[in-house]
């Protein structure tokens, strides 16, 4: 696979032109499977700013964590480590498998779900949720209402952290992974979650990327 994002814009063009937003997941993920290929945010490594936000907690955290859309589940594996109890989900079934075969003795509670649909029982049940890189490969409505539906699973007094690129809403849309405006940022803020810090960074890069990492709070 000579550009592996390429090959993903192409699945994910064709699935989206066919109306099934979230189809090609599954697509790319069985691919690299068989044939080898890196998929491009695929780093098997956890996300950085997730590893500053446990480092900058004043005490162990704890309780109930989720990880949306976990891919091969390295953050999901670090939140366990630092104590909590981790569910981590993915609308992939070949990377949730891929999740046991490389954490075979995890104590994450792995499972294949729709964060667009999710289990009922998970509505204000998590006390930290992490979103990395999500809502951005989702297209039009899709994007609000996964960011909407990440919000509505926050527990009272729990948080929410979001890492996503982004971009100023006079900026070109541009390609597969779209970077999110601040609009589409404030879809989080469900009633009762408020976003409480909100870091606007640019990632050295050729070209650089700027990103949000945004922590919201469910107070009520
Ligand atoms: C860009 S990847 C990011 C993966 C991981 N969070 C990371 O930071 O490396 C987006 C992930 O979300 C998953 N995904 C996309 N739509 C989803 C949905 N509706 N419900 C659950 N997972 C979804 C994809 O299968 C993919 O693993």
């Amino acid at each position: 696979m000579s550009d592996p994002r390429a090959h993903a814009r192409v699945l994910a063009r064709d699935a989206i032109a066919r109306g099934d937003v979230t189809g090609w997941f599954e697509t790319l993920y069985a691919e690299s499977e068989r044939d080898g290929f890196r998929i491009s945010w695929v780093d098997l490594g956890p996300n950085p700013h997730l590893v500053e936000w446990l480092r900058s907690r004043p005490a162990p955290p704890s309780g109930k964590a989720l990880v949306v859309g976990c891919g091969y589940g390295d953050d999901a594996e670090l939140l366990a480590a630092a104590g909590l109890d981790v569910t981590a989900f993915d609308i992939a079934p070949t990377a949730i498998a891929r999740c046991h075969a490389r954490f075979p003795d995890s104590t994450v509670g792995y499972e294949v779900a729709d964060v667009l649909s999710p289990p009922p029982g998970w509505s204000r049940a998590f006390d930290f949720i992490f979103e990395a890189y999500t809502v951005q490969v989702l297209p039009g409505e899709a994007r609000t209402a996964c960011a909407q539906s990440i919000g509505g699973l926050v527990a009272p007094g729990g948080a929410l952290l979001v890492v996503a690129r982004s971009r100023r809403p006079e900026d070109p849309e541009g390609l597969m992974p779209w970077p999110l405006t601040r609009a589409d940022l404030a879809a989080f803020a469900v009633p009762g979650v408020d976003l409480a810090r909100l870091d606007e960074i640019v990632e050295p890069g050729d070209p650089p990327v700027p990103r949000f990492v945004a922590e919201f709070v469910r107070r009520r």
